[in-house]
């Protein structure tokens, strides 16, 4: 089924790592590329550099089938693929929206004068729109039996395996029936399993994902906006979100308020988004963008807030715990994660903040070494007066009222994912507040629904 072919991956992050063990663990054989020797070494050792469910056994049993190993050499990858994808980051360029094509631009510079047969290489990396047309002219200019595609990948931290291997969709925006060709036969099994094949230009396979990633944020923060009226007006915004998923035209996804998006892609990828905008004279087509970005911050400006008031108005040397650091749970990434901006905001207003994390430790430690950290959600929670909720991990949705109880010095908790049963922590005695819940609104909706 794979008709010999041999991919190459260049870039080891994220969607490299998840690229290659994939495509492995579809009969491909696989060589990954990284500028990195550490990380080569780690792969090669069946390590994983991050935390994915179900990745580190896809990549062992990859290395023991000898279908994928990494490399650090360009030379190798050239004279091994048939296919290159190319897998490395985008980040947010510092001081600007812009993305940093850096880590695209020098992998394809070191690998286009090194091929000199026909091939195929397949761009995955989210970047601006136009940045294809331009690699595509430098690849046959170095090499002319090159040629290039662009491939989206839409993978999600904590189900990048599944997503990878049955995606709803695979986007290829191609120049010739020939790139479309190698790209059904790379992707023939997730086709045969029902996923959508759509064949475009390069240019709409980059803003396939660009505007994906723009309307989940702004489905996320419309809810969140929904939540900002709510508090001023006295609703509750689960239930506000309840009724519009129950529109199949709206549907529920993406419609859990509070505490906002963070992460390695949503973020970066909207600003990039609005900044090409401007660049290609349509920023007003996106201006809306900025607000969407602008309500998401807000979220964590609120929940700071929140802590604030129900410290009193004062929280100087207050003790304070934060509960989640990840962007997400499931996840060790703490990419622009919005539990870390709150406890530095928190830190920032003079609290004494004590973070947790079930996962996320070592990273938080690494991006935020000035905040403190606890090992276990009880020494976090040791003698706080104000407990944050800000990461929906298992762990947290979990507690009871009454163990948290017995552990915290003053009964105030924040909950920022909307995850709690509020009237069970308000019986328990707790001063408890949400986003986008009017502070009595969960009591004058049980009060309303009683027939008496
Ligand atoms: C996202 C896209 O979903 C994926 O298709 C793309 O390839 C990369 O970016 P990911 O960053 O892994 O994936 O996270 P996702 O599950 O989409 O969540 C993003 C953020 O939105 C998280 O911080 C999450 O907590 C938040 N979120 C999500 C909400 O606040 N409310 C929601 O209803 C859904």
């Amino acid at each position: 089924m794979t008709d010999g072919l041999r991919l190459t991956v260049l870039g080891s992050g994220y969607l490299g790592i998840t690229h290659a063990a994939c495509m492995a663990s579809l009969g491909f054989d696989v060589l990954g590329v990284d500028t990195d020797g550490r990380k080569v070494d780690q792969l090669n050792a069946g390590r994983l550099p991050i935390y994915e469910p179900g990745l580190e056994e896809l990549l062992r049993e990859g290395l023991d089938a000898g279908r994928v190993r990494f490399t650090t050499s360009h030379a190798q990858a050239a004279a091994f693929g048939d296919v290159h994808f190319i897998c490395t980051g985008t980040p947010q360029q510092t001081g600007s929206d812009h993305a940093d094509l850096s880590q695209v631009n020098s992998c394809v510079a070191a690998l286009a004068p090194l091929l000199d047969g026909p091939c195929l290489v397949v761009g995955k990396s989210t970047v601006p729109v136009g940045t294809a047309r331009r690699l595509a002219a430098e690849l046959s200019q170095a090499c002319p039996g090159a040629e290039l595609a662009w491939n989206p990948e839409f993978l999600r931290e904590g189900s990048a395996v599944a997503d990878t291997l049955a995606p709803d969709r695979i986007v290829v925006g191609v120049t010739s029936g020939r790139a479309e060709q190698i790209l059904r036969q790379v992707y023939a099994r997730p086709l045969a399993g029902g996923a959508a094949l759509i064949v475009t230009s390069l240019e709409t396979a980059e803003l396939a994902k660009a505007a994906a990633n723009a309307f989940l944020a702004t489905k996320i923060s419309f809810i969140n906006a929904m939540a900002e009226i709510c508090e001023a007006a006295g609703g509750d915004v689960r239930d506000l979100a309840q009724i519009l998923g129950a529109d199949p035209r709206i549907g529920p996804a993406f419609l859990r308020a509070g505490l906002g998006y963070g992460g390695g892609c949503l973020p970066k990828d909207i600003r990039a988004f609005v900044a090409r905008a401007e660049e290609l004279g349509a920023g007003a087509s996106l201006a809306f963008l900025r607000e969407v970005d602008a309500i998401n911050l807000r979220r964590r400006a609120r929940t700071a807030d929140l802590a604030h008031e129900l410290a009193g108005g004062n929280l100087t040397g207050v003790p304070v715990c934060v509960l989640g650091a990840a962007f997400k749970p499931g996840s060790d990434d703490v990419r622009d994660s919005p539990a870390l901006d709150v406890a530095q905001i928190l830190t920032g207003m003079g609290a004494r903040v004590t973070v947790y994390d079930p996962a996320a430790l070592d990273n938080a430690r690494r991006a935020r070494p000035e905040l403190s950290y606890a090992p276990t959600l009880a020494d976090a929670a040791q003698g706080a007066h104000v407990v944050l909720l800000l990461t929906e991990w298992q762990e947290f949705t979990a507690l009871t009222p009454g163990s948290l109880g017995g552990i915290v010095a003053r009964r105030n908790i924040i909950d920022a994912r909307n995850v709690l049963d509020p009237v069970l922590w308000r019986e328990a005695g707790w001063e408890y507040r949400a986003l986008g819940v009017a502070e009595d609104a969960a009591d004058r909706a049980r009060q309303d629904a009683s027939p008496w």
